[in-house]
Formats: C-alpha cells, sequence, structure tokens
C-alpha cells in the first residue's frame, strides 16, 4: 500500500478542537478499514512561537516535507497581536505554502440541502450548488515586482503592485482545473479581465492553448472577472469549476463560499505540482476560517470546515474517492437530522457543541 503520512498542525484557537474531530474519524478509518494513515503531529501559529520563537519550527518543516499531506486548523489570536511581523502566526501557513510550493488553491462552494434555507440567496438559487473554484496561489499582484510604496518628494507617495503571470504559471493552474473537471461536470470557466490587462490577454491565451492541446474534452468558457462576479450571485449553478488568478481568486472564493452559509462549514486544499516520479503532490487542507479566538475554547466552534477538508485530502491526496463522498454524505446526513452547532443554527432545530457533531458524522460515516 503506498504510504499515507498526514502531519497534523492544529494550530490556535479553535483549530485543535476542530482538529480532533478529525483526528477520531482518522482512528475508526485505520480500525475499521485498515486505511493505515501515520499521523505525526506539529505547532505552527502562536503555539509554535510560544514554544519556540517562530510561527512553525525547522523540525515541523521537515515533516512537512515528509508528509503525503498536511492537514492545518487555524493559527492567531490577540494572545500573538504584539509578535513582530516576520514570526506573527500566519507566517507559519505562509512558509509552508512557500516551502510546499501549493499554487493551486482549491475552494469548494458546496450548498447542504439542509441549509438552502439559511442562505442570503434564494433557496432555488443555492439549492444543490456545488462548484469549485481553482485560484492561483504563488504568482500575481500579490507577488510580482516591483511592490513598494515610494516617495515622489511632492508630498504625494506612490502605492505599487505588479501583476505578473508567466507562461508556465498559467499552464500548470489550468491543466489542474481541467483536470478536476474530468472528474466533476466536465466544464472550466476562465475568469480574468483580458479587456483592461495585459496579462489577462495572456491568461486568455494561454488557458486556451491549453484546452486545445491536452483538455479539448472539457466544456471551456472565458468570462470577464466581474461579469463572472456577477453570475456568481445571479445563478451560480451555470458553473463547474471556476479557473482564475490570485487577486480575482481570492475576491470570487470568498463571494461564492458566503452563497452557501457560515464560515465554519467550508473547507479548502492547496495543492503543489506533481512529483515528476511518483505523480503525488503535495498538499495541505484547511479550513476557510480562522482561530475564532471570540469562541475558542467553548466547545462550541463548528467542526464541519475541518472534517470536510479532511474529506478533500481522501479525495485529492489518496484517490479514496469512495470514502470522500461517504464522509461528505455523512455531513449532509448529519445536518438533515437537526443537529447544528451555534453558528448555523436556525429556528426548530437542535444546538449541539464540536463533539456532538464530530460523534455524529462518524457514526453515520
Ligand atoms: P475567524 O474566521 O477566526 O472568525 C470570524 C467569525 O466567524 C468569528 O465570529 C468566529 O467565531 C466565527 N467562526 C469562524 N469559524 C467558526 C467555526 N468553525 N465555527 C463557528 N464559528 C466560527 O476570523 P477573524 O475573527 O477575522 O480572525 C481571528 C484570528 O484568526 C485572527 O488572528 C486572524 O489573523 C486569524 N485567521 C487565521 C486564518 C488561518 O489560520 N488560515 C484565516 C483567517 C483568520
Ligand atoms: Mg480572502
Amino acid at each position: 500500500m503506498a504510504s499515507k503520512k498526514l502531519l497534523l498542525l492544529p494550530g490556535d484557537g479553535i483549530g485543535p478542537e476542530a482538529m480532533a474531530e478529525v483526528e477520531k474519524l482518522i482512528a475508526v478509518m485505520n480500525a475499521d478499514l485498515g486505511a493505515g494513515f501515520e499521523t505525526e503531529r506539529g505547532l505552527v501559529g502562536g503555539s509554535a512561537y510560544d514554544a519556540h520563537g517562530q510561527a512553525i519550527s525547522e523540525a515541523d518543516m521537515a515533516k512537512a516535507l515528509a508528509a503525503d499531506a498536511v492537514l492545518f486548523g487555524a493559527v492567531g489570536g490577540p494572545k500573538w497581536d504584539p509578535v513582530p511581523y516576520e514570526v506573527r502566526p500566519e507566517a507559519g501557513l505562509l512558509r509552508l505554502r512557500k516551502d510546499l510550493a501549493l499554487f493551486a488553491n482549491l475552494r469548494p462552494a458546496i450548498c447542504y440541502p439542509a441549509l438552502a434555507a439559511s442562505s442570503s440567496l434564494k433557496p432555488e438559487v443555492v439549492e444543490g450548488l456545488d462548484i469549485l473554484i481553482v485560484r492561483e496561489l504563488t504568482g500575481g499582484v500579490y507577488f510580482g515586482e516591483p511592490k513598494e510604496i515610494i516617495d515622489l518628494g511632492n508630498g504625494q507617495k506612490r502605492g505599487i503592485d505588479t501583476q505578473v503571470y508567466d507562461t508556465f504559471e498559467i499552464e500548470r493552474i489550468s491543466g489542474v482545473a481541467f483536470e478536476l473537471a474530468r472528474t466533476r461536470k466536465n466544464h472550466v470557466t476562465s475568469m480574468e479581465k483580458r479587456n483592461v490587462m495585459k496579462s489577462g490577454v495572456l491568461w486568455n491565451e494561454v488557458v486556451t492553448q491549453t484546452h486545445k492541446a491536452k483538455y479539448a474534452d472539457v466544456k471551456l468558457d472565458h468570462m470577464l472577472a466581474d461579469a463572472g462576479g456577477m453570475q456568481l450571485v445571479r445563478w451560480p449553478k451555470q458553473f463547474d469549476v471556476i479557473v482564475t488568478d490570485n487577486l480575482f481568486g481570492d475576491m470570487l472564493s470568498d463571494v461564492a463560499a458566503m452563497l452557501t452559509g457560515s464560515l465554519g462549514m467550508l473547507p479548502s486544499a492547496s495543492l503543489g505540482a506533481p512529483d515528476a516520479k511518483t505523480g503525488s503532490r503535495k498538499a495541505l487542507y484547511e479550513p476557510v476560517h480562522g482561530s475564532a479566538p471570540d469562541i475558542a475554547g467553548k466547545g462550541i466552534a463548528n467542526p464541519i470546515a475541518m472534517i470536510a477538508s479532511f474529506a478533500m485530502c481522501l479525495r485529492y491526496s489518496f484517490g479514496m474517492v469512495a470514502e470522500a463522498d461517504r464522509l461528505e454524505t455523512a455531513i449532509s446526513a448529519v445536518l438533515d437530522e437537526g443537529l447544528r452547532t451555534r453558528d448555523i443554527l436556525s429556528e426548530g432545530k437542535t444546538e449541539v457543541g464540536t463533539t456532538a457533531i464530530g460523534d455524529a458524522v462518524v457514526e453515520r460515516f
């Protein structure tokens, strides 16, 4: 059996509470299915800073590089606000993304039937929604040079960020999108602003060429990113996979996420390039939410985002598609039964805590 080495980085705040529910699932999968997960633990964020003055230690970075997948909870909190910029909790996550070269960020927006009524959109607009945003994560305007504030000497300053994309970056992110589409509804929508941005013209060109060369069986549409934002809110079910750059992806994935309810429900995956020899990818799975210091330690955090991130891990790192499907079905069943943490509570439903949701998911898995 191929190795299944998992590094668990629970982090701060509600991170460890949510991770504990995933650990129950791992134990059950090992005991009942012989899944063969080997887990190691490490520190990240504020808890790592408290232990050794860094947001992640070199030893834990080495573990992350050796692991087949990293499960990440959340980092940060007011306790560490005074900490210097270079070692602040978020630096741990940024270091992991950089050293593991995680260029593809996958953000699903799934509307569980039981929660359709609590969306800010009409239930019929979101019911059954299942879209996947593939965001380029290591290039674009967040990293391009020059990136600076210059003093113009006349009482004015100039802030500069630069959007830069090279062919290979667009090829590899669109390749990820096309391949994922083949496992879904076989439809990719690429979003850029080719009408006003040179990088958008290149984006459009390279996606079109990549499609023609290797993925002509997938349906491809192009949409200007601002129009895409409108369409996401107007009729999101027209989409299957959306591929876009770092900045547009940041915004569009947050918009798409909110179509479906609470932060406590949203998983994500970040993938690296496949290894030339083994074909396996470095990968990190994490909930979209942060460490939620306002509710940490109270046992009321919603663990579903973390559990759904583990389902993505099963699907994308270990090819355990049937198990991933079963886990997602178990989450849906728990919601159908009316069990809710406080963040998704609505009238007539039963409020339960973090561990009760985790136990219920394990039971229905
Ligand atoms: P947050 O996501 O931690 O919380 C925002 C709101 O949503 C809070 O009211 C919180 O209670 C609620 N919430 C979040 N996750 C929940 C869950 N699973 N169940 C129930 N309610 C949930 O974002 P916020 O408050 O802006 O940031 C708090 C800390 O987390 C900061 O230090 C921030 O830097 C850090 N952060 C870390 C991230 C990461 O580790 N990837 C991402 C975002 C923020
Ligand atoms: Mg964002």
